[in-house]
């Protein structure tokens, strides 16, 4: 029987904490909307992600180079990218309460569709069809909200010193191109990858990580001639597409490519397209790829005065390139990847939740026990084979607390693939073996120690 959506993330929401993934931000002063905190398991999993990301598109590539730039930019750059003017949300609020919503979430919840509505559309539809605040109060007209976080830099608190956290990484980017060219002289196409933290002062933060305030990105800004833009946007949908599939495992039918209409693409974009996911509360943007043109290079070459147009060797000429955008949420990729895991099901008579996480992705990949905790003889070989795996392998864990059931129940939740117990006749059988045993079907084997890291390396890839 399916889940009711909800009941789902409440569950998911649940583990997640439970076993020291994700925390509530701030949570003993009562938690700060929009944020959260990772723990241990929460890490090492976005770990995992960034590092599958990093690997393939930065370090297997002769084409890329990695930037990290700081947050706090320039008020100038944000005028420059159109963001203090345009980086806005339709908001209403409740004329009795002055709370505020999102214009488009009230009418989606009213199973109308906002895509491609003007404000004044929605204000009109708000009207026609009475929507009401979720307090059951009349709204404003809709208008615009800026979702910049504003702070000001230095001492003083005047306009010369406003400044925002980031609301993108891209930017980074876009300001460090002729740094780039000045120092590494690279070829069209190339490009630049970042991966940080950005900031939304979003009005409806909701659904657990979905959508936060405080987000980490990893985003490419790819350069390359204008007459090239076409081939290079299908060249990193597939390779999006090979990333959610390939490197982080997720499954193939939640996946949705989705093509966005003028109406709803970001200023700056000639042409987007998002891959989508089937989360337990519907089909989502998981992350995007747009086509921004020469738009940032030359906004910031007006705005900054510095010349940021290339010369190409190969055709004799001085242009502005275009720009190819693969971005990348990472937080939506976490969620995405442990809603995928989640599974109940039976084992032994039993009902049991697990992650089923693909090993690539798994926080814990191997975990070690002796038989009993009692026993020097069990602790000593199974602490060995622990030290053994863990020179090797990143992700690996020595469990000796409860029975073997208990850590069998707690790796499971973990997503844990592989559980080696070593037992008495792991110490007294002169051709040492230990137990393997697997997450998804609890089916046990013996396997040589000597094999052992060769076969737990093969079985991760
Ligand atoms: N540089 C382009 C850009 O920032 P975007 O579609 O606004 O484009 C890119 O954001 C990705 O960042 C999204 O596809 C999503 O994965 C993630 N993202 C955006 N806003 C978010 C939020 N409030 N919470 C969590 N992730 C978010």
């Amino acid at each position: 029987m399916k889940k009711e959506r909800n009941e789902l993330m409440e569950e998911i929401v649940s583990l997640s904490k439970r076993r020291g993934f994700i925390y509530q931000g701030s949570e003993i002063y009562g938690g700060l909307a929009g944020t959260w905190d990772y723990g241990p398991y929460g890490v090492a999993l976005k770990n995992n992600i960034t590092s599958l990301w990093w690997k393939r598109f930065v370090d297997d590539r002769d084409d890329m180079y990695g930037v990290d730039a700081a947050i706090l930019m320039h008020q100038n750059v944000w005028k420059a990218s159109g963001h203090v003017g345009g980086f806005a949300d339709p908001l209403v609020t409740d004329v009795k309460t002055n709370k505020r919503y999102r214009a488009d979430h009230l009418l989606e919840e009213m199973g109308v569709d906002p895509k491609g509505m003007t404000l004044d559309k929605m204000t009109e539809v708000i009207r026609e069809k009475k929507i009401k605040s979720p307090e059951g109060n009349d709204v404003s007209d809709v208008r615009q909200f800026n979702m910049m976080f504003k702070t000001h830099v230095g001492a003083l608190e005047d306009d010369a010193s406003i400044s925002y956290l980031r609301p993108e990484t891209a930017q980074g980017l876009f300001v460090n191109f002729k740094n780039i060219i000045d120092t590494f002289h690279p070829k069209l196409p190339f490009g630049l990858a970042q991966i940080g933290k950005a900031f939304r002062n979003e009005i409806a933060p909701r659904d657990f990580i979905f959508r936060v305030r405080e987000l980490e990105q990893m985003e490419i800004e790819y350069f390359v001639r204008p007459t090239d833009w076409k081939g290079t946007f299908e060249h990193f949908l597939a390779q999006q597409k090979e990333f959610l599939t390939k490197d982080l495992g997720l499954n193939t039918s939640k996946i949705h490519v989705v093509d966005i209409p003028e109406a709803d693409r970001a200023h700056y974009s000639k042409h987007s397209v998002d891959h989508e996911f089937d989360f337990p509360f519907g089909q989502k943007e998981l992350l995007g790829l747009a086509y921004r043109t020469d738009f940032d290079l030359k906004q910031h070459t007006e705005h900054s005065g510095t010349d940021l147009s290339y010369y190409d060797e190969e055709t004799k000429e001085r242009f502005i390139p275009h720009c190819i955008e693969p971005t990348f949420g990472v937080g939506r990729l976490m969620l995405a990847v442990i809603s995928d895991a989640y599974t109940v099901d039976e084992l032994g008579g039993e009902k049991r939740t697990y992650l089923k996480f693909a090993p690539s992705v798994a926080p814990v990949k191997v975990a070690v026990f002796p038989l009993l905790k009692n026993k020097p003889q069990l602790i000593d070989k199974a602490q060995e084979v622990f030290k053994m795996l863990r020179k090797e392998i990143k992700g690996v864990v020595f469990d000796d607390n409860g029975n073997i059931g208990k850590r069998y129940r707690r790796q499971d939740e973990i997503g844990t693939p592989f559980c080696v117990t070593i037992d008495f006749d792991t110490v007294e059988k002169p051709e040492a073996e230990v137990t393997i045993r697997h997450r998804d079907t609890g089916e046990q084997e013996r396997v040589k120690i000597s094999d052992l890291l060769t076969y737990i390396k093969t079985k991760i890839g």
